[in-house]
């Protein structure tokens, strides 16, 4: 049942070079599954469509993700003493730095990104997680104590080939831990910008628990995660009658039911929350406007892209973005083509508000731009309404 239109939009993380450039386009559609809960995107893409040469997303980009990986790897060193790992979507390495080269093996698609982790001295294959490349690895380096994939599973279509592969190569008492946002806290903060092409899924515990049920896997624990704007990491086991549930994940199964998320009417809700904040969005921009000032993005974001081209907001109103990512640089936001230049630091001669398009980021941002919240520069966010800050 779609619940959802967010309107036509680019690829989110295809950043065209001119503003003349022809860029695909689809209907971003959202639904909801009324047999087992689960929310996708309408029109689904394939990994190969997405996944390219060229893809320009870092990992390693933000100091936040950097940290959050490193106290994960010191929290598997010391909690799972066998630990042959194997990292599903390892991107540039920001994770599997953190393990023994000899015992971890990466499987990244996007070849220049790929290239960042193999220069980390990191064994990675650049190919696709399927069924097939599972049974290659099997035979080439048998099965794995630790398979860990983050912000990936939900970025592939096939979902019962994902996991029939994953049974493949995890140990009868290995461990999955994969995190992804979190469906609950998505609906919380409106963050319907956490939809674009490549989040072909967003999981809350009770439809991807509904999912690993026909795979004969079983999520025994589970932590919320401040990532990506809140995320679940789980740890999920191939299915045992001697496994036992933790209290966190039966509480997370309660908070869920509490707040909806297996019912169509809270999607309902959520969807006049989002139009109302289209309509805040534009309005607060317009206002800043008429008042003569500049604004400017923070953050070339996949989730920005979903916005813009939402609330149809051009170069009119953000005159361009800064983004550190040297593969976003000097070229256009999808769809909109508002420029996208080197990032520098926020000052009050050249800029009176910018727009968070990484409001996930958000501390380790106002961490960095101290003085120019000092000299009174403002930002925007949208989450979880449009508004001021501070
Ligand atoms: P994400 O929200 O999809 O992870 O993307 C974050 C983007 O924001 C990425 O392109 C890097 C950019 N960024 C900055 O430009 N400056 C910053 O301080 C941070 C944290 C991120």
């Amino acid at each position: 049942m779609i619940f959802l239109d967010l309107g036509l939009q680019p690829f989110a993380n295809e950043y065209p070079k001119n503003t003349k450039d022809k860029e695909k386009k689809y209907r971003l559609l959202i639904d909801f599954n009324k047999k087992n809960g689960v929310i996708s995107i309408k029109k689904k893409f394939q990994s190969n469509k997405i996944f390219k040469k060229d893809y320009p997303y870092r990992s390693s980009i933000s100091k936040t993700m950097k940290e959050s990986f490193r106290k994960l790897s010191n929290k598997i060193k010391h909690k799972f003493r066998k630990n042959k790992i194997l990292e599903i979507g390892c991107n540039d390495g920001v994770f599997l730095k953190n393990f023994n080269r000899k015992n971890s093996l990466g499987i990244e698609p996007c070849s220049n990104i790929a290239k960042l982790s193999k220069r980390k001295g990191i064994n990675v294959l650049t190919e696709y997680w399927t069924y097939n490349l599972s049974s290659k690895i099997k035979r080439k380096y048998g099965k794995f104590n630790i398979i860990f994939s983050a912000n990936t599973i939900t970025h592939i279509q096939n979902l019962d080939e994902v996991f029939k592969a994953i049974n493949n190569i995890l140990d009868d008492d290995g461990i999955l831990i994969i995190q992804d946002p979190s469906l609950l806290e998505l609906i919380k903060n409106n963050a319907y910008d956490q939809f674009y092409n490549e989040h072909i899924y967003v999981f809350s515990y009770l439809s991807l628990s509904k999912i690993l049920d026909k795979h004969n896997l079983k999520i025994l624990d589970l932590e919320n995660i401040k990532d990506h704007g809140g995320s679940i990491r789980y740890y999920i086991k191939k299915n045992n009658d001697k496994n036992k549930l933790s209290t966190s994940v039966l509480k997370q199964k309660k908070l869920e039911i509490k707040n909806g998320l297996n019912k169509l009417e809270t999607f309902i809700k959520f969807k006049k929350r989002v139009e109302n904040s289209k309509k805040k969005f534009v309005n607060l921009l317009k206002k800043i406007k008429s008042d003569n000032k500049k604004i400017i993005g923070y953050g070339a974001t996949a989730k920005a892209v979903t916005v813009l081209n939402y609330c149809k907001i051009s170069s009119k109103y953000v005159d361009y973005f800064f983004d550190t990512t040297p593969e976003k640089q000097n070229k256009f936001m999808p769809g909109v083509k508002i420029p996208i230049k080197k990032y520098k630091k926020l000052k009050r001669k050249f800029v009176d508000f910018a727009f968070l398009g990484a409001w996930n980021f958000k501390e380790e941002i106002f961490f960095k731009e101290n003085n120019y919240i000092k000299d009174k520069g403002k930002f925007i966010s949208h989450i979880p309404f449009p508004k001021i800050i501070p």
